[in-house]
């Protein structure tokens, strides 16, 4: 059956969602599994001996990109190679990589992934991006992802999350969102429309990441000398704190759903379980929350019929408990964006009109005024007043029609699978 694929490359996680178009009823926006954590991959590529590139795998750091998406419109390559300090370095042996070329690669696998699955491309496909982009970032991105064959339109990260939202919530009046993943944090308003009215990402704003750091400081105060002790140039004291960061991580979303857990540390005298309970990880995290919330405050001034909550980090109860006003909440905050990506695809292709009446789904987590309309948890009482949607003009989608540019197409060739680095060190003469 024909579908359209949505993608959100995230900082760490990868991950898409499809929208049939074909049959009859409501075409609800499916996660696709892609392999790799939360249903998801993760977002590295690392560049192999051989030239092309293995997505989602971990490798070799020097040779591993990660973090592209949020990068693109930087005009600051990223080198993939051997260290640049050691003595026998050359240039030549490293290979630069724009973030969108990279991004548009993540893209490329995505929907082979996909058309290799359902037996047939996507109708259309769109990309969510960082609301900051601007025109430059969504140019250069736009010309990637043609220099891989792919047909895609963007949409800024927020407008996917109200269109996933309208889905099953109808909203008449702007609605809040509150994006909190592993790396990045934004603050949104976004209109009945769906036009971003708002947007502020913050930069040295706490993410997922910084919390794992919280429970690794943790453990640190937890066994004090017997870690600090260990010999740091020991390959197997880097294998332990590798393994403690990806435990203190497991914990970390363990508290989302208990109140306590423990850290496994396999310390060379032996392996010792550190405990941690929700409210003492709380109390690490609360100051970065409440900077958070309150960035997001002044950028809604109040101003929102009710905020969604979206990226992973919004799973810890602290964040939705922090959130003012009304909080929407899915099982999994971490796939909004890509559900209304996959949304907006479909209303692209399809056109508005074809838009059924939203059905109540996701979670109402709080409604700080009881006199408001949507009671905690009030799910299965749909309101009257908001069966009716607005009237939905197409998303802000940037167009297509954008010149080609040499340099993605140099490096697009470069990654053909076998062509590959040893083949450009023989065509460059080495
Ligand atoms: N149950 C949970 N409780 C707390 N945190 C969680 C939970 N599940 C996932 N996370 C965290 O959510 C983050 C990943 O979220 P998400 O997939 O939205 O990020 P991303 O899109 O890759 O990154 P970003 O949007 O910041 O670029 C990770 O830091 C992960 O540890
Ligand atoms: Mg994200």
């Amino acid at each position: 059956m024909p579908y359209v694929l949505g993608v959100d490359v995230g900082t760490t996680r990868t991950a898409a969602a499809v929208c049939r178009l074909g049959g009859t009823g409501r075409a609800e926006p499916e996660v696709v599994g892609l392999g790799g954590p939360g249903g998801g991959v993760a977002s590295t590529l690392q560049l192999t001996p051989d030239g092309a590139f293995a997505v989602g795998e971990p490798g070799d750091p020097r040779w591993t990109a990660t973090g592209f998406a949020r990068r693109v419109g930087d005009a600051v390559p990223i080198v993939l190679g051997p260290d640049p300090l050691s003595p026998d370095f050359r240039d030549a042996d490293a290979e630069q990589c724009m973030a969108e070329e990279l991004t548009a690669l993540m893209v490329m696998w995505v929907a082979d992934q996909v058309a290799a699955r359902e037996g047939e491309r996507p109708a259309h496909v769109v990309l969510a991006h960082p609301p900051g982009w601007g025109a430059h970032a969504k140019g250069l991105m736009h010309r990637a992802l043609r220099s891989v064959g792919v047909a895609a339109s963007l949409v800024p990260e927020p407008v996917a999350a109200a269109e996933n939202h309208a889905y099953s919530r109808s909203f008449a009046g702007s609605l809040g969102v509150f994006s909190l993943g592993s790396h990045g944090f934004g603050a949104s308003v976004v209109g009945r429309g769906f036009e971003l009215l708002k947007a502020v990402e913050g930069v040295d704003q706490a993410a997922g990441v910084d919390f794992d750091d919280a429970v690794f400081s943790h453990v640190r105060t937890s066994l004090g000398r017997e870690l600090a002790e260990l010999d740091a140039d020991d390959p197997r004291t880097r294998g332990l704190f590798g393994r403690l960061r990806r435990d203190c991580e497991a914990a970390k979303r363990m508290l989302s759903g208990t109140v306590e857990t423990s850290i496994p540390v396999h310390l060379p005298s032996g392996p010792v379980d550190v405990p941690i309970t929700r409210a003492q990880f709380e109390d690490l995290i609360r100051p970065d929350v409440e900077q958070a919330v309150a960035v997001f405050d002044r950028v809604v001034s109040g101003g929102v019929e009710m905020t969604v909550l979206v990226g992973g980090s919004a799973r810890i109860p602290l964040v939705a408990a922090s959130v003012p006003g009304r909080v929407v909440l899915e099982a999994a905050p971490e796939t909004s964006v890509v559900k209304g990506a996959a949304l907006a695809a479909r209303r692209l292709v399809v056109g508005p009109d074809a838009e059924p009446e939203p059905t109540e789904t996701s979670v109402m987590v709080r409604d700080d005024d009881p006199s408001l309309r949507f009671p905690v948890g009030g799910l299965d009482a749909p309101d009257a007043e908001f069966t009716a949607p607005p009237p939905r003009p197409p998303v802000d989608i940037t167009p297509l029609d954008l010149p080609e540019r040499r340099t993605v197409k140099r490096v697009v060739r470069g990654l053909v699978p076998t062509g590959g680095r040893r083949a450009r060190d023989s065509e460059d003469g080495r």
